[in-house]
């Protein structure tokens, strides 16, 4: 039988939620801090993130409401990720969600300041919603989410993806930096979606297996959109990747291989879907989402 899930309405929906919930727990105000703060967090990502977690949260029965706050914690994480990537020392862009980046509009000191106060409002943010969720599972994806931008986790990806610049890595390195800088944050945002929701021990071992494949393939994507997505589309630059000699997978395997590899992870990803009912039908439509985006 055809399934009668409809994606967009569904985005849409969730967009609308993690927006709203976001004005709430960072409300605008005149400071030049809140101003940078909210000119990254409202430019118009995707909200991947949050919706990989409210979709979790859902395939193990419970309400993207039971999750919003915890998703809305990891989009602020997220963000300050992309802001710090951006600066000069890093990845040196200008153009983020379709916007100048936040060095560019606002300047260096306030977009290295916005990205820490992102990152640390997560956690303000996960702390004070131990009314909203039992105390042990939300300790438990408070630290999984450090671990996940952490020094183990995207923060290591990052250091090693920079000290690669100009160098050729192969494939087994890159594939370790993919799954540290991007894929570790986007497991943990599964996990934590599936955790809160009361996932039992085999949803979350799959979970686990769903959200190592999708997160590598998200980024084995940004890499082929690098070289031929639209940047209207896309919101950012694309050539960075080879202008700043990074080793991507495109450059190490080829686009046509690199592509195949990204449609294998989805079809695991989708495979350790296998024990979930409907309830899943979100996570199986980011799943496919992922590979043919174009932005
Ligand atoms: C871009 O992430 C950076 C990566 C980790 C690949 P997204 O593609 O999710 O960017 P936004 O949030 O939609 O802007
Ligand atoms: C971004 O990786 C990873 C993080 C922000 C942690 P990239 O540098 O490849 O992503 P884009 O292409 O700038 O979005
Ligand atoms: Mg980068
Ligand atoms: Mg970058």
């Amino acid at each position: 039988m055809m399934s009668m899930f409809d994606f967009n309405s569904y985005l849409v929906a969730r967009n609308r939620e993690i927006n709203e919930r976001i004005d709430v727990l960072l409300k605008p105000d005149s400071s030049r801090i809140v101003s940078a703060m909210r000119y990254s967090l409202t430019a118009g990502g995707k909200r991947a993130r949050p919706v990989l977690c409210i979709g979790a949260a859902e395939s193990v029965g419970a309400e993207a409401k039971d999750v919003l706050t915890v998703a809305c914690a990891i989009e602020m994480i997220h963000t300050y990720s992309l802001i710090h990537d951006d600066l000069p020392a890093m990845d040196d862009d200008d153009l983020r969600r379709g916007k100048p980046t936040c060095h560019v509009a606002y300047d260096e000191a306030s977009a290295i300041l916005a990205g820490d106060a992102l990152l640390t409002l997560a956690f303000q943010v996960l702390s004070s919603a131990a009314s909203e969720y039992p105390p042990s599972r939300l300790l438990e994806v408070i630290y999984l989410l450090s671990h996940a931008a952490g020094y183990k986790g995207m923060v290591e990806g990052q250091m090693r993806d920079i000290a690669s610049e100009g160098i050729s890595l192969d494939i087994d390195a890159i594939e370790q930096i993919h799954a540290l800088k991007t894929g570790a944050l986007i497991q943990a945002s599964v996990l934590s979606g599936a955790i809160l929701g009361g996932g039992n021990a085999e949803q979350i071992e799959q979970l686990k297996i769903y959200g190592k494949n999708i997160g590598l393939a998200f980024q084995v994507t940004d890499d082929i959109l690098n070289v031929e997505g639209d940047p209207a589309l896309l919101g950012k630059a694309v050539g960075s990747d080879e202008n700043r000699k990074k080793s991507t997978y495109p450059s190490i395997m080829g686009m046509e291989a690199s592509k195949q590899f990204a449609r294998k992870l989805i079809d695991n990803a989708l495979e350790s879907l296998s024990i979930f009912d409907n309830k899943a039908e979100p996570l199986r439509a980011v799943a496919r989402y992922i590979i043919y985006r174009k932005r």
